[in-house]
């Protein structure tokens, strides 16, 4: 632990997109960060202004560090872990938290024989480059690893605004699907209705301006309200109508049929009205014409 605070000692490996939002997190909450190592970025404002180091490689850091973030792309990983213990480690029961969301702390599993303590420490959240800490508030930690990395890695998490969470090892893949579906494939939907908005004659400013109130507006109300609460639009109302017109314009658009179909689906088993569903069911059976 630090001399001048409680607080571990940490430093940041990768300081990319995720690696620069938790140096951040930290910074603001008075956790003392020892340096950060990029190898293609040379000068950043923010840590230059702290006058928090930057350097090239993991052998430049100080050997007394309590927590080490690895935020490197995933498959940096074990490359990683082979430097930490070439270079014999940190100090005796360093915690070394990787980020990814997607493989548990055991890829770490080679830091053990340096005394090291493995962490799987995945913040649930997008990150797309030059956010702040807050980026962080009430998010979801998806931690696994050693017990007392995990203790660790909870109390910090906690302590940056987010909400740790015990992922079971065996389930981690199935959990960073969850967060791929709600996130990343969210985008493909966006994508989707800009081609029927570009069919329907709209350019890609109008588009953009036509879109962002309600795509925020629907997250918000999932967020708020939840499901089905949030659920407006033709299968709320059971307008079979409606519903056939977008079947005959989607035979222009058999890829968009196919997620609206399944997706039309889905929503009908969360609005769970058997009356309308199994009528909605029907319409949606068959491909158009
Ligand atoms: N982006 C998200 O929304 C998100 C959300 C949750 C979790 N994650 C996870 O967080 C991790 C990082 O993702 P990211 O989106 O932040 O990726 P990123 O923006 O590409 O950042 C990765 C950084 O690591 C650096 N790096 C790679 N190898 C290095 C090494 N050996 N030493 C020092 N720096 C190294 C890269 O820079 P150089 O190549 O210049 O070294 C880059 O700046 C991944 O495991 C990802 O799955 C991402």
């Amino acid at each position: 632990m630090s001399s001048h605070t409680d607080k571990p000692r940490c430093a940041v490996i990768g300081y990319g997109k995720v690696g620069s939002v938790l140096s951040k997190a930290l910074v603001e909450k008075g956790y003392p960060l020892e340096g950060v190592v990029s190898r293609s970025l040379t000068r950043d404002p923010w840590l230059e202004s702290l006058r928090i180091p930057m350097k090239f490689d993991l052998s430049e850091l100080p050997d007394d560090l309590d927590f080490v973030i690895l935020s490197v792309r995933d498959k940096q990983i074990i490359n990683l872990t082979a430097s930490i213990v070439k270079r014999g480690g940190f100090k005796k029961e360093t915690v070394v938290a990787h980020t990814a969301g997607a493989v548990t702390a055991e890829i770490l599993n080679l830091v053990r024989a340096v005394g090291a303590l493995p962490l799987a420490w995945h913040p649930m959240q997008t990150f797309v480059g030059g956010e702040g800490a807050e980026l962080l508030q009430g998010i979801t930690f998806g931690i696994d690893g050693d017990v007392k990395a995990v203790e660790i890695g909870e109390r910090i998490a906690a302590d940056l605004g987010g909400v740790p969470y015990r992922v079971p090892p065996d389930k981690r893949e199935v959990y960073h699907l969850a967060a791929v579906v709600a996130c990343n494939l969210m985008a493909g939907l966006v994508s989707m209705a800009i081609k029927l908005l570009n069919d329907a004659g709209m350019d890609d400013d109008q588009v953009q301006k036509t879109l962002s109130p309600l795509i925020v507006k629907t997250a918000q109300n999932i967020a708020a309200k939840g499901l089905p609460h949030a659920i407006s639009g033709p299968l709320r109302r059971g307008d079979d109508l409606t519903i056939l017109a977008h079947k005959s314009i989607l035979e222009k658009f058999p890829e968009v049929w196919q997620v609206y179909r399944q997706l039309s689906l889905e929503i009908m088993e969360r609005l769970a009205n058997r009356e309308v569903s199994d009528r909605l069911i029907t319409l949606l059976e068959n491909n158009p014409r």
